[in-house]
């Protein structure tokens, strides 16, 4: 299978992706495995993954799940190049809006969630020529977005955690990075939508937020994680790559002014 620039510049190589059964995730998934990748993908849904893509049964929270998941699927991959840490859970309010179970629960999952696939994963990666690590944060690290303070937590922890493993690990040959997305078009935000008191003035609301006028489509951000991800890469370690519209760096004027 080859995308529509014909580039295999994942030809030989084993990816996991976690989350990869929905939005961001599946659209990376499905974009590795059109550059040349074998992909397996974790998620609490893996019965909706279909060939060439591997699916596996884990759940991030679970240490227990996540170790038995990455050793089923690096047997059957035959070793393990990229790791693509891209579940996550959303939270709405201000600081005084979600209760402690809350706070562990997005935290354990957007944050923990990474380190535990890490750990699993970091052994195999060590045996790669070409290892690379890309974690899914969120312009909501690098920005003040109003209603999200949990949710920013835990992506601002992703960052940090970016830098801090990069730093780590560059020296055994993995490099370590990350992509911001700002509001991207996935079933996620399809949801947050629905739940909305009128769905068409949330959605414009979301898309006047960014430059580009429109929101990010799922491909986009899959396209920035497989640059990262790439071999052609190999010098770009310790980065958050926005993916955002412009939402993060321009400041521009109200439109006819
Ligand atoms: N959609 C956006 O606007 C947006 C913006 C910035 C960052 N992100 C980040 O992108 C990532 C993916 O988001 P998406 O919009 O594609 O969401 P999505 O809901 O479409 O997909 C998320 C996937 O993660 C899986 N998942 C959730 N909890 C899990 C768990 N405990 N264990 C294993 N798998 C689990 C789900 O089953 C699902 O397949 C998240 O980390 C999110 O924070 C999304």
């Amino acid at each position: 299978m080859t995308d529509t620039q014909g580039v295999q510049d994942f030809e030989g190589l084993k990816a996991l992706v976690t989350g990869g059964a929905s939005g961001i995730g599946r659209a990376t998934a499905d974009l590795l495995a059109a550059r040349g990748a074998q992909v397996a993908v974790l998620d609490l849904a893996p019965s909706s993954v279909d060939k060439p893509l591997l699916g596996y049964l884990a759940d991030v929270t679970d240490d227990a799940s996540v170790r038995s998941a990455v050793a089923a699927a690096v047997a059957d991959l035959g070793g393990l190049d990229v790791l693509i840490n891209n579940a996550g859970i959303g939270a709405q309010g201000t600081v005084e809006d979600n209760d402690d179970a809350q706070w562990h629960r997005v935290l354990d999952v957007n944050v923990l969630g990474m380190v535990r696939t890490a750990r699993a994963t970091l052994p195999h990666l060590r045996e790669s020529a070409h290892a690379a690590i890309v974690n899914t944060c969120s312009i909501a690290a690098t920005a003040g977005l109003p209603q999200r303070a949990l949710y920013s937590a835990s992506k601002g922890a992703v960052l940090s955690l970016t830098l801090a493993m990069a730093a780590d690990h560059v020296r055994e040959g993995i490099r370590v990075n990350c992509v911001n997305p700002g509001t991207v078009d996935t079933p996620w935000v399809g949801r947050l939508l629905d739940a909305a008191p009128d769905p068409d003035a949330e959605r414009a609301a979301l898309e006047a937020r960014q430059p580009t006028g429109r929101l990010v489509s799922a491909a986009e951000v899959a396209g920035a994680i497989a640059y990262l991800a790439s071999p052609l890469s190999g010098a770009t370690t310790g980065t958050a790559l926005a993916v955002d519209g412009g939402m993060q760096g321009l400041r521009l004027r109200p439109v006819g002014q």
